[in-house]
């Protein structure tokens, strides 16, 4: 059946019919489905193997392994196997500083650092299996520390620089990290961020830590500790320049990158070496169609997944040139970025919703001032976009001549999931929709009993068969990974998200289904916001629900009722807002607070989030019955005409 409405990826008109049906697409989808093994070997061989796997998969739900018994190394994959052909003089990395500052990395040059910093780290007593954590700004420091890690068979776990000394303690205990790498300070819209100050009250809370190596950024005097600081710089001048890479068996853990989950602590996503590799490194063929001339830039921070995937491994172990940048999206003016795509003749530009919106929101004036026509394909991740969002994308980014490929994945997937593959096939576009899985993936939309769902229907987006960028497992915590994944749905894995399927086969991605908000882009699990909350010594009980918001998606809203004796006040509320910003880090900041004089529950004492996220969102609390079953309309009636009075009663001073 042809769809009603819809952008084709080649001449990218308004619905082409002539697009239909999808030939090579559906071909190789259902080849990799019905012949996963077959398939994904031959994917595999694109890559460099020190030893060939004994066995493409050993499914043992809810573990999948794959590639087992072969052996090969992600740093060689990333540098090594390009020095050796003309690529060595190609740019790997044009990096941005937000200062304006320019440093350009030819493969070479990636190649010789990254054996350099795995000396280093070597010398420092790492060796394969050791955790190092790496809490760097956007500096090419941190992908060739990532790297470096690889060769040499240690495990890095990168720490988004947003972060606070409490929320690195807790990911650098969960692993025990011998060694951290931070930087004297970062900057962030001419500010400095002060990284060695922040790492150090971690490292108070982190007895594992023996040795923190310092990159210098901004130049500043920074606290030092004799014995366990080091300056990169002064390592570096005894570092060898050549290591040998590890030959790592294909399931040994290239990383581990926490995220948020439904209870208050981080989950620790193990991925994989071969299996994460092979996946990217198709997964990203396939839908950024890269070419060797093609000059890519995700705008993602390298803390989050899509910096791992889209920025590290999967661009450079295709010998892509990638573009690196420091600071902020609107720093100095509203036009950084299009002087960034104009400046590196950027053609292919992956970003997320909220950034769109947010350009969209400040008119296109500041576009005006720049030649953006070397752009070919625009990328979208991490949140739904809304079709207003997507169709300014497409015109006045993309000039109405670039596709749009809106890629839902997630930090568990390794690898982008759903999504528009032009570089298999021109599939005709939806705006709004992430159109089809790729390869190899066979997603589904089904009900609470796993009842797979009519076209139209809402349900519960699942994954029925494993992938290779599939998760190893949740970090020391193989419980949380079956009851978090694989429990609900027998022999399949549980996304968490909603979806819908159209009556084309389209997929709709359309937010989560668990208590976990997507703020910007970022997951944050309300039950971490709300641990973060009570541990203030005014607040006595806490709920967090969400709104809707035009540029963010989504926006905190704290609901707290307070101990006995504490009276609400602007000044408690800042102290509350400011106290979330410690514990967990800027990105926790809530757009509002409400005290309450007690909260919304169930008969049986569960807080009900949905009345609150309805208070908050100004909707109606609709049928209630069907939302919660347990409780008593009456009840919640009465709390929700409770929490309405108090917002905005006089002890809101
Ligand atoms: O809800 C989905 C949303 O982001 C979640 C995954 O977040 P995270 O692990 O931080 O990874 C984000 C970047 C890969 C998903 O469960 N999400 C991600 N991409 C999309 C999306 N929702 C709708 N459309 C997308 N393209």
């Amino acid at each position: 059946m042809c769809p009603t409405k819809g952008i084709n990826t080649a001449g990218h008109l308004p619905t082409d019919t002539r697009l239909w049906p999808l030939k090579r697409y559906t071909e190789m989808h259902r080849r990799s489905l019905d012949d996963p093994e077959k398939f994904w070997a031959e994917e595999a061989r694109k890559l460099d193997w020190y030893q060939t796997w004994e066995r493409v998969l050993d499914w043992d739900p809810p573990y999948a392994r794959w590639f087992v018994g072969g052996r090969l190394n992600a740093s060689f994959q990333c540098a090594d196997r390009h020095v050796k052909t003309w690529r060595k003089s190609k740019v790997a990395i044009y990096w941005e500083g937000e200062a304006g500052e320019t440093r350009v990395l030819s493969y070479s040059t990636l190649f010789r650092a990254v054996n350099r910093f795995a000396s280093v780290l070597k010398k420092l007593g790492v060796s394969k299996g050791d955790k190092v954590a790496l809490y760097l700004p956007m500096v090419p420091e941190l992908p060739v520390f990532m790297l470096a890690c690889a060769r040499i068979g240690a495990v890095h776990t990168v720490i988004f620089s947003g972060f606070s000394a409490q929320s690195i303690a807790d990911r650098v205990n969960d692993i025990q990290a011998k060694v951290i790498v931070t930087a004297d300070g970062g900057y962030r819209r001419g500010k400095i961020i002060p990284l060695k100050e922040i790492t150090d009250e971690a490292v108070k809370l982190s007895p594992s830590v023996e040795k923190v190596i310092v990159v210098k950024r901004t130049g500043e005097k920074v606290p030092w500790t004799e014995g366990k600081d080091a300056w990169l710089s002064s390592l570096l001048d005894d570092a060898e320049s050549l290591v040998t890479p590890e030959p790592m068996e294909s399931n040994h853990p290239l990383y581990i990158l926490y995220t948020s989950g439904t209870t208050g602590k981080p989950k620790g996503i193990v991925h994989s070496t071969g299996g994460y590799l092979v996946y990217n490194h198709s997964a990203y063929q396939w839908v950024f169609d890269i070419k060797e001339e093609s000059v890519f830039w995700c705008t993602a921070d390298v803390g989050w997944v899509t910096g791992h995937s889209s920025i590290v491994y999967a661009p450079l172990s295709h010998g892509a040139a990638i573009v690196l940048y420091e600071g902020a999206p609107d720093y100095p003016t509203l036009d950084r970025w299009w002087d960034i795509i104009e400046k590196y003749g950027v053609t292919i530009f992956y970003t997320s919703p909220t950034a769109v919106r947010m350009f969209m929101r400040s008119g296109e004036k500041w576009l005006q001032k720049h030649d953006l026509s070397s752009l070919e394909l625009l990328g979208s991740v991490g949140e739904p976009i809304n079709p207003e969002a997507w169709q300014w994308y497409y015109k006045h980014i993309g000039k109405e001549k670039c596709p749009i490929v809106d890629t839902w994945w997630q930090t568990e997937t390794g690898g982008i999931m759903i999504s528009p593959t032009p570089g298999i096939e021109a599939i005709p576009l939806k705006p709004g929709s992430a159109t089809f899985p790729l390869p190899g993936i066979d997603a589904s939309v089904v009900d609470t009993n796993g009842k797979e769902l009519p076209t139209g229907q809402t349900g519960y987006l699942i994954i029925k068969k494993p992938w290779p960028g599939m998760l190893l497992d949740i970090y020391g915590n193989p419980g949380r990974y079956r009851r978090a994944y694989w429990s609900r749905y027998p022999n399949s894995y549980y996304t968490g998200d909603f979806a819908m399927r159209d009556e084309d086969g389209y997929f709709w991605l359309l937010g989560r289904a668990d208590e976990v908000l997507n703020v910007a882009g970022h997951r944050i699990g309300t039950a971490e916001l709300e641990d973060a909350a009570i541990s203030h010594p005014a607040v006595a009980e806490t709920a967090v629900a969400s709104k809707p918001d035009e540029i963010k998606g989504e926006a905190i809203v704290l609901f707290v009722t307070l101990k006995e004796g504490e009276l609400p006040s602007p000044t408690l509320k800042k102290e509350i807002s400011q106290h979330l910003r410690k514990v967990i880090g800027p990105i926790a900041t809530p757009d509002e607070i409400y005290f309450v004089e007690s909260m919304p529950k169930t008969r049986s004492g569960k807080i009900m989030r949905r009345v609150l996220k309805a208070v908050a969102s100004g909707q109606s609390l609709g049928d209630l019955t069907t939302l919660e079953n347990e409780a008593s309309v009456e009840e919640v009636k009465r709390a929700y005409e409770k929490l309405k009075g108090t917002k905005s009663t006089p002890k809101e001073a």
